[in-house]
């Protein structure tokens, strides 16, 4: 089955580097110290953060850092395969696990020894791009709670359909497609912090799709930084760049 028009846009009419509508809120919930609502397509994924807090249990006590407790979770009723399914799986532990990794290596955790910050990443609805969405989401929501960091970092995917590059893959494309990749970069440090590889590309294509997500980087990064100024609307936007 085909997964682009004849006019080689996409089943959904977007052009291979067009990103699906993406909003993000800054500071959604009143109890979390940080948090963000992403909707990017039809993904809808909520991220809160609280800490730095006492570490438990004790004994995984940093003396030199702050540890990172990163959870991805899947509603139950977020997609079809998910539903009425609840709790972690081999995925969510393995998507939490990447997400950590980010995360330890973007926040100074070497200003809070002795603590825990917790990133937690719901996922309420999913359409392809889920693992990107919460980290950019986390992000923001770690800004948010006024967590020092190197940088706001934000992910988006790119992958092959019916042998093009196409940006911000949908579940149809992810599920359809011959081969996904799951960036989430560094804008500022041009770092890639998470690169998975499902399916198969050349190398030729893995440095134009790289080429294609650092452009992609440029709206995410802005609509970050937009949803972190309209919720301290008294700090000036440039002072977040
Ligand atoms: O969401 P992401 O692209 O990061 O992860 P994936 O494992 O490549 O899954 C692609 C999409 O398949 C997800 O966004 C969901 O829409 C769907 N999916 C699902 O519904 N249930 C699962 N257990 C795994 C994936």
């Amino acid at each position: 089955m085909a997964l682009l028009n004849k006019d080689g846009s996409r089943l959904d009419g977007r052009g291979v580097t067009d990103l699906r509508p993406l909003k993000i809120t800054a500071g959604v919930l009143n109890r979390a110290a940080g948090s963000c609502l992403i909707e990017w397509g039809r993904n809808k994924v909520l991220a809160a953060v609280y800490g730095p807090h006492e570490v438990f249990p004790k004994h995984l006590t940093n003396p030199r850092r702050a540890l990172i407790n990163a959870r991805y979770i899947m509603a139950p009723f977020s997609s079809q395969e998910e539903h009425g399914r609840s709790g972690p799986n081999r995925r969510s532990i393995e998507i939490s696990k990447v997400a950590r990794h980010v995360f330890e290596n973007v926040v100074f955790t070497e200003r809070f020894p002795k603590t825990m910050i917790d990133v937690h990443m719901e996922v309420l609805q999913s359409d392809g791009g889920t693992r990107v969405s919460a980290i950019t989401a986390a992000s923001v929501a770690l800004a948010d709670a006024g967590i020092p960091m190197r940088d706001l970092v934000c992910g988006v995917s790119v992958g092959r359909v019916d042998g093009k590059l196409v940006v911000d893959l949908d579940k149809y494309e992810d599920n359809l497609g011959e081969s996904d990749v799951p960036v989430v970069i560094s804008p500022r440090t041009k770092e890639l912090l998470l690169f998975q590889l499902d399916g198969l590309l050349s190398k030729k294509e893995v440095s134009e799709g790289l080429d294609m997500i650092f452009e992609a980087a440029n709206v995410i990064r802005e609509k970050q930084v937009q949803a972190l100024a309209d919720k301290f609307k008294d700090v000036d936007s440039g002072d977040l760049q």
